[in-house]
């Protein structure tokens, strides 16, 4: 059987290796990949980028389904390409993907169909919002509408810098298109958690919970990055939070975008701010799994991934049952030197172990050079690891970026710092039962 993966990352990696290792014999095409993909048994890097070169080579090599990683595939299109060729694809069409690629839309879109989440106001006249930011006491949220990888969000107790940040997107166009509307949303207290569910465009299968790590030093310090480590499940997540996420997020946002005319067949990424009296609101969309969240999710993943996403694109998953490791799983992200602003690239990696049953090492931003493995991007690797809680999990997972070396690697020390100190216990997710919500 042969399977299509979009994208270079380490959620690619990481889907990739989940669907190879449950679908054996099997190949499974990463389009590109990276270090660890080429290396991988059963599965093959493919130099292709273009949705119409992929969608061609999908048809002649008769690849069963593709599933993309990126959303930057998901904005140009796409899944709009292969369906209409008749390929089967895994992913939101390009404009049930505006959930993510316009956060003015999801906005509108969360206001529809009542779903909790920031007010904000929307503007692409910079005077207009230096005005709204004067009349108001802080903190800031602003957000570019457009993807801006992670770079797009500035979040300011000060006056100062929010009007910096208006000026930046709106006259500066530091973002580009990206920036040239601005929203401006209400601070959100809480605690943040990812909640990531397959959709078949009815049914909805939730995966497990997770975490992750955006700010680049410990202590949750720095600048925000793509993610620097994650861990599943999340405590905060608990079974009354769920239940919650479900019925007021989840549930009116597929039910919202059948009755709009765009089913959502695909990952579909809830950002959550938990509130202390356990009131949930969304803190935006994504139209994908998340990078990091995928690994910890995928290692702890049980029941076969194939079979699910075939369900789910035969509009069946409410067939489906999905099984979790009853173990902690934590990844902590290895960057480049000079990352998020300016990897570094070309540096030479050493000491990463084999594979085992616990620990798993995802490359991101990885190449070869000859026999050399090099650095090629700002996130390297994520080091994977499972463990009875989420302590051993980190010692596992910490052991084995110990063992790994290049120049100017970054990583976090307190990846799993929240779950670790919560008096939580650990929520066995297997005992929750499966929801499966036919609407
Ligand atoms: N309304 C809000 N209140 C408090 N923090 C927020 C709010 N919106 C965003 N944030 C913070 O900014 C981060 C990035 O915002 P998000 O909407 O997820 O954009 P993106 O992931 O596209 O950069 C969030 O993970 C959260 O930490
Ligand atoms: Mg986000």
């Amino acid at each position: 059987m042969k399977l299509l993966v979009i994208g270079a990352g380490g959620r690619e990696h990481a889907l990739a290796w989940r669907l190879s290792r449950d679908s054996c014999p099997s190949k499974v095409f990463v389009a590109s990949g990276n270090a660890g993909t080429a290396a991988d048994p059963g599965l093959v890097n493919l130099p292709l980028a273009n949705p119409n070169a992929l969608a061609n080579f999908a048809e002649r090599e008769k690849v069963r389904f593709t599933v993309v990683g990126p959303e930057s595939f998901l904005a140009d299109g796409i899944v709009d390409i292969f369906r209409a060729r008749g390929q089967r694809i895994f992913g939101p069409t390009r404009d049930a993907a505006r959930l993510e690629t316009s956060k003015d839309f999801a906005k509108r879109f969360m206001l529809r169909h009542n779903i909790p989440t920031a007010f904000s106001e929307t503007f692409t006249d910079a005077m207009l919002a230096h005005d709204y930011v004067d009349a108001k006491p802080g903190p800031f949220v602003i957000k570019a509408d457009g993807l801006a990888s992670g770079k797009g969000v500035v979040v300011t107790s000060t006056h100062n810098a929010a009007h910096c940040a208006i000026d930046d997107m709106l006259i500066r166009g530091k973002l580009g298109a990206a920036g040239s509307r601005v929203l401006i949303e209400d601070f959100l207290e809480g605690e943040e958690a990812s909640f990531i569910v397959m959709v078949d465009g009815k049914n909805i299968l939730p995966l497990a919970s997770s975490q992750d790590h955006k700010r680049i030093f410990d202590g949750d310090r720095g600048p925000n990055t793509g993610g620097m480590g994650a861990y599943s499940p999340a405590p905060v997540v608990t079974p009354e939070v769920h239940g919650k996420v479900m019925r007021e997020i989840i549930c009116p946002a597929i039910r919202g975008l059948v009755a709009e005319g765009m089913p959502y067949v695909g990952f579909l990424y809830a950002g959550l701010m938990i509130g202390d009296d356990g009131s949930v609101r969304t803190v935006e969309f994504n139209c994908r799994m998340g990078d990091p969240e995928a690994q910890p999710i995928l290692m702890r993943l049980k029941s076969n991934l194939p079979t699910l996403i075939e369900l789910a694109l035969e509009g069946k998953l409410d067939q489906a049952d999905v099984e979790w490791d009853h173990r902690t799983a934590l990844g902590v992200v290895i960057a480049a030197s000079g990352y998020p602003e300016t990897p570094r690239k070309g540096d030479v990696i050493t000491g990463i172990p084999e594979e085992t049953e616990e620990v798993k090492v995802f490359h991101a931003g990885t190449t070869m050079r000859g026999d050399e493995t090099v650095t090629s991007g700002g996130r390297v690797l994520c080091v994977t690891a499972l463990g009875e809680n989420i302590h051993h999990a980190r010692e596992n997972a910490y052991a084995t970026v110990d063992k790994i070396r290049f120049d100017g690697m970054q990583f976090r020390k307190d990846i799993g710092n929240r779950a670790a100190n919560s008096n939580d216990p650990s929520i066995d997710e297997s005992e929750k039962g499966v929801l499966k919500r036919p609407l």
